[in-house]
């Protein structure tokens, strides 16, 4: 392909707004006549989520077959951006084969409740963790040549209402925890595209802000790639042009071109905004196009053993009792439908078609295990209640054999994209079971599968629990690998487990109402929340557990003294002190001594994985910068340091510092906000139940609506959940919330804005229909016979639609 900027010289107005705007679901736009080739971006990222066009159904039924590594929940666990560098590559090569140009992913947003149905696609509550991992990520891939899309651009920790909702943050909170993540993964890797969320961002719009898109995102941080629209997230396609977005996906079907052109004829938007996105556009489709290689050969069962051994560095123990490894001359009862169906993904557009499953009873019983079987549950979630026969059946295995292993945790209904958890527990037919099974035999360890948090009432009933995460298509040969031994486990929480959901920061705030979700909470989020308010939890952030031991000593800090502009590099040395090799996570946080502002009790800025064999030591040696000490000052809009004494903690865990050591950190002055009168309860107060005037004062301005102007008439920009305000809107509502069933498919019914159901389907929706919907929502006339008229075309583009998606 020629030089872009060549090739925009040649182009009008209304081919360079054509390439703002997709081809279809998958493709960006190719033109002939300038030698542009069409590039394909495909889901993933933990595999591959390309649609199988020789196949019918959408791609979430229907896409080619491939490798399956954990989701980044459990990724996450590893602490190991090499070993995501590793993973990247091997999906860059899968992307290679399959001649896509970008895989959609990594997913970074921050865990701000155990409840969000995505976090199985996420990496961590803490943005440090998530941002180097993701680095480590996109830099395997885009090594490859294939293109990465950081995703989703920002503040989009919930599902319920994610396509609507106005995320309602103070600026301390976006830039400490919901951004940092991707400021580092920006620097860092340089991601060829970042996508927006579809949620607002104190009300604007994901791909309408300008503060989040241009003022940070290009303008600080110095991204140059192609800001994408999430699929659907555009809402007015100028102003998200003009505020940064360069690329609607998926296509509009012309109609987000035609609106830009438009806008340029009236004076609207300047014709250099188009050129800069398309300049873009182009730089991005001729990366891809220089990285493909023709022919391609890539084997996904090549990857394997690399799936296998990825899942074994990630799977957390929890509690073990001296129980594990499992002595293989002992009679193991395996419990639970999850050991031979292994849970080892999420729903939604991440699901990938795996080329083979293993699973952790014939992966145990192929180590020479001598083990027995029962089900122990029914699978659905309509079986989730408790079934007394299968339980008593498992109790009475358990009582004739030497150990028993429950698999138990989440099943398939409960993490989806597209909705939310309702509660933290898992199904009541598991927590049943693992009591009986306990009762019956006090050998019982439990697997857990499951992608985020769950309470755990019978936690001191059992002897070991193997937290296995969403282990990927070979996370039954990893979990057999650490029940048996061959691998010593060295994966820790990249979350906190709390103890109930009643325990967590947000859990008077989350999810929200109709029309905003607000952070109160702010920056307390994870440890930073259970930590300042001395909550007993059930594992903490950081914690994981080996079959072997560590020891920390010699820690050492290069100045006792420093400026705000120097760095602080420290040092400690980690040995294993037990009889087998294994790999510690080794933790470095920072603590602020005393501040004007409030501030966590400590904050994680570094950490390092050390691989050590028995008896080895090594020494640590881990940088700090200004970064590490400062704040997010909005009296200045900008990272202050304040002057003053900071400790450096080393620890295993949040929970468990090893090392402490103390420096003096001096500081420029500047202004710094000061909240002790005007929102005290940050500083020591309850931030579950944050007052209103004091999260003004953080917030900085007066609330804005929760719900919407009940006489307002309903839009394009509603959905069927926000029409309830009108008669029409709630009948209808209730009669979609019965014929359409719960789940993915009701949530995508019920929140989708309409302005989505004309764009996503390319059209076949068409505008009159959907203003023909609000009028028989709102109750006015001829409502009804604008939206048949517009049947016929409809039903003849469906066809077509659905072999695209
Ligand atoms: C999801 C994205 C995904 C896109 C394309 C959206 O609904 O939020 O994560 O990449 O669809 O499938």
């Amino acid at each position: 392909m020629n030089d872009p900027r060549e090739i925009l010289a040649q182009m009008t107005l209304e081919e360079k707004a054509a390439l703002c705007d997709g081809r279809d679901f998958w493709h960006l736009k190719g033109m002939d006549k300038y030698g542009i080739p069409e590039i394909m971006v495909c889901d993933g990222p933990h595999g591959l989520r390309k649609k199988d066009y020789e196949k019918t159904g959408s791609s979430l039924t229907a896409s080619v077959g491939s490798i399956c590594f954990p989701t980044a929940a459990t990724t996450a666990a590893s602490w190991d951006p090499d070993m995501l560098t590793e993973m990247g590559k091997a999906l860059g090569k899968k992307c290679l084969k399959e001649k896509v140009g970008v895989l959609l992913g990594p997913g970074i947003n921050m865990k701000r409740s155990p409840l969000c149905g995505r976090n199985f696609e996420y990496f961590s509550e803490d943005p440090v963790l998530a941002g180097e991992l993701a680095a480590g990520f996109i830099n395997g891939v885009q090594s490859m040549g294939v293109g990465t899309s950081l995703k989703h651009f920002c503040v989009n920790s919930q599902e319920t209402r994610r396509m609507t909702v106005s995320e309602v943050v103070d600026e301390r909170a976006l830039r400490e925890i919901y951004l940092t993540a991707f400021e580092i993964a920006v620097k860092k890797a340089k991601p060829w595209t970042v996508m927006n969320s579809y949620n607002r961002i104190n009300e604007v719009h994901g791909s309408e802000n300008k503060h989040t898109q241009i003022e940070i995102l290009r303008n600080e941080w110095g991204f140059d790639g192609v800001v994408v629209s999430d699929w659907g997230a555009v809402n007015n396609r100028p102003l998200g042009l003009k505020n940064g977005n360069d690329l609607e996906m998926p296509s509009s079907a012309g109609s987000g071109t035609a609106k830009i052109v438009a806008a340029v004829q009236s004076g609207e938007l300047d014709e250099s905004v188009v050129d800069e996105r398309a300049l873009n556009v182009l730089k991005l489709i001729k990366k891809a196009a220089d990285g493909a290689v023709d022919n391609y050969e890539y084997n996904d069962l090549d990857d394997q053993q690399l799936a296998r051994e990825i899942a074994g560095k990630c799977m957390v123990l929890l509690k073990n009792e001296g129980i594990l490894p499992l002595a293989k001359d002992k009679k193991i009862a395996i419990i639970g439908d999850m050991a031979k169906n292994p849970r080892y993904q999420g729903a939604g557009s991440s699901q990938i078609n795996p080329t083979r499953i293993d699973n952790a009873f014939d992966e145990l019983a192929a180590l020479g295990f001598n083990l027995e079987y029962a089900p122990g549950y029914e699978r659905s979630i309509k079986k989730a209640k408790k079934n007394p026969p299968l339980i008593k059946a498992a109790a009475e295995l358990a009582a004739q054999c030497d150990i028993a292993v429950v698999f138990a945790g989440l099943t398939d209904d409960f993490e989806s994209e597209g909705y939310d958890r309702q509660h933290m527990e898992m199904p009541a037919s598991h927590n049943e079971l693992i009591k009986e099974v306990a009762k019956a035999n006090p050998n019982t360890v439990v697997v857990l599968a499951g992608g985020s948090p769950v309470e755990m009432p019978w936690i001191d009933s059992v002897k070991a629990i193997l937290n296995s995460y969403l282990g990927g298509q070979a996370g039954g040969g990893a979990v057999a690998d650490i029940l048996s031994g061959n691998v010593n486990p060295s994966g820790k929480l990249p979350e906190t487990y709390p103890i109930s959901y009643g325990d967590t920061p947000a859990k008077n705030y989350y999810p929200g109402n109709m029309a905003s979700v607000e952070h109160r909470e702010s920056i307390y989020i994870g440890y930073r929340y259970y930590d300042k308010v001395k909550k007993t939890v059930a594992y903490p952030f950081g914690f994981g557990l080996s079959y072997t031991t560590f020891e920390y000593s010699d820690l050492a800090i290069s100045a006792s003294d420093i400026s705000e502009d120097d760095t602080l590099t420290v040092t400690f040395k980690v040995k294993n002190t037990g009889d087998r090799a294994g790999a510690e996570i080794a933790q470095l946080y920072v603590a602020d001594k005393e501040s004007t502002i409030f501030r966590p009790e400590k904050e994680l800025k570094a950490f390092k994985k050390v691989w050590l064999e028995a008896g080895e030591e090594k020494e640590v040696s881990l940088t700090l910068s200004k970064r590490a000490f400062a704040f997010y000052n909005t009296a200045v809009n900008d990272w202050t340091v304040e002057s003053g004494a900071f400790d450096i903690l080393v620890g295993a865990s949040s929970a468990d510092i090893k090392l402490t050591a103390s420096v003096y950190v001096s500081a420029a002055p500047v202004k710094i906000p000061d909240y002790r009168q005007s929102a005290p309860v940050y500083y020591d107060g309850d931030m579950q139940t944050i007052p209103d005037e004091q999260f003004v004062a953080v917030l900085g301005r007066e609330l804005p609506p929760t719900e919407y102007d009940p006489d307002s008439p309903v839009s394009i920009t509603d959905c069927f959940e926000s029409a309830m305000r009108t008669k029409n809107g709630r009948k209808m509502f209730n009669l979609l919330s019965k014929l359409v069933p719960a789940g993915f498919a009701q949530a995508i019914a019920l929140q989708t804005p309409f302005r989505d159901f004309i764009s996503m389907s390319g059209g076949v929706f068409s505008e009159s229909i959907a203003e023909g919907l609000c009028k028989l929502l709102n109750g006015q006339k001829g409502g009804v016979r604008q939206i048949l008229k517009g049947i016929p075309k409809a039903i003849a583009g469906v066809g077509p639609l659905l072999k695209q998606i």
